[in-house]
């Protein structure tokens, strides 16, 4: 046995080098992955684990976006229960490090190379103070805009909108031809979606930045961000009056069957047309967020990997982490999950059209500066300030008489200095 391949049994559970179900541990993974789409991808995760003789266990707590899996998970570590693995994200995986709760994958991560296979905006933030503590699955793109091809057809919409003023005069043909034009869902985290895409395309990437990222005073009260709010809340007379409550898949079910024309919603949706069967380009088709085609929202999935007492475990653990970052697993998940990998080089030729588009926008918008972090989905701000903005930006979606002035002023209130 080479060098090289003894060093890889430490951490992968020695399985990859001796028999299969020696030294094999149990690893239990919090994740929020429900959904049709989302589950095929696990699935996914769960054989390869298997196939190395480790036993998987869900600790899986719904709710899209991730807000409920975060709040039992808090609990369980709070009792010194925490599982091997945690779907965290941004800079929540700092918060949970300097808990000193996460293990360290350096050894790993340094022998494997991930700081040469991994874009740096994702390297760092998977590392505390300089040593790797999460390992990323892949890049969701956000800011997209999913299609019914039929309904629009039928609706006499020609061409997908580029703008606002093309997109409002789709949404009124589509609506005059009796179909919901937006399909919305009913959570807080679903508002921000739509929300970031809206800022973005309204005022670009820059603004879109110091607004939403760097909470820059000047840039949350400012006429872009008025105008921002004004669109936002237009787009909701085009949803219809049961999306109280209703999860993204159920929304995305809506575009499927046919029932409405759009969703802005992240490329986990198209997890769900392809789950349901349908072809990208021929049922329905993906296309950037009105006036955002130049700029990417990026959103990255990453495991965080607690500090676990026993041998075995640990070495499920660093089997699994091990796997996270093959080609093999980035592949198959991703195919599945309708984003694309995270690890740089891979071949992208069994994806489909949007995942192309999707991949080749993230290397050009990383080199133009106008690749950003989604605050909706937790890549730029703190955990607290972004419940703050969400709750802020959803009681506006909700309450039509909140005034634009009004919530400007509680945008400007969430601009104190960053925590860090
Ligand atoms: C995102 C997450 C995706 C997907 C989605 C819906 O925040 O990154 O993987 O699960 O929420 O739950």
């Amino acid at each position: 046995m080479s060098f090289q391949s003894s060093l890889r049994c430490l951490w992968a559970g020695a399985a990859l080098c001796a028999g299969a179900s020696l030294w094999a541990g149990e690893v239990e993974v919090l994740h929020y992955w429900t959904s049709g789409g989302e589950a095929k991808s696990v699935v996914e995760l769960k054989g390869m684990m298997a196939q190395r003789g480790h036993t998987w266990r869900d600790f899986t707590v719904t709710g899209g976006g991730g807000q409920n899996a975060m709040a039992v998970l808090k609990q369980r570590v709070l009792v010194g229960n925490a599982p091997a693995a945690a779907n965290i994200k941004g800079p929540a995986i700092q918060e949970w490090a300097e808990l000193n709760v996460l293990t360290s994958l350096d050894a790993m991560a340094s022998f494997e190379r991930w700081d040469e296979v991994l874009p740096k905006v994702v390297a760092d933030q998977m590392k505390y103070k300089g040593r790797y503590v999460a390992v990323p699955v892949n890049v969701h793109r956000v800011n997209w805009l999913w299609a019914n091809s039929a309904v629009l057809k039928k609706a006499g919409v020609a061409a997908l909108p580029k703008t606002y003023d093309e997109f409002f005069a789709a949404a009124d043909k589509i609506k005059a031809a009796g179909f919901v034009a937006v399909a919305h869902g009913g959570q807080d985290w679903q508002d921000f979606t739509v929300f970031e895409s809206v800022v973005l395309g309204v005022g670009g990437p820059a603004f879109y930045d110091k607004a939403l990222v760097k909470l820059d005073r000047a840039a949350l009260n400012s006429d872009e961000m008025k105008k921002s709010l004004e669109v936002f809340r237009r787009i909701k007379a085009y949803t219809d009056d049961k999306s109280l409550g209703r999860d993204w898949n159920v929304t995305t079910e809506m575009v499927i069957n046919g029932k409405a024309g759009f969703q802005f919603m992240g490329d986990w949706a198209k997890g769900e047309f392809l789950a349901a069967g349908q072809t990208p380009g021929k049922d329905f088709t993906c296309s950037a967020a009105p006036g955002t085609d130049k700029a990417y929202t990026f959103n990255v999935d990453s495991f965080a990997m607690f500090q676990l007492k026993g041998w075995e475990a640990q070495k499920a653990q660093g089997y699994l982490a091990y796997l996270l970052m093959g080609k093999d697993f980035q592949e198959k998940f991703n195919l599945r999950k309708g984003s694309i990998p995270v690890r740089l080089g891979m071949p992208m030729d069994k994806f489909d059209e949007c995942a192309k588009t999707s991949s080749k926008d993230f290397v050009a918008t990383s080199a133009s500066g106008t690749l950003v972090p989604s605050v909706a989905h937790g890549m730029a701000l703190s955990s607290s300030q972004q419940a703050t903005m969400r709750t802020v930006v959803s009681e506006f979606w909700n309450n039509d008489k909140l005034t634009v002035a009004e919530t400007l002023s509680k945008l400007l209130a969430v601009s104190a200095p960053k925590q860090k």
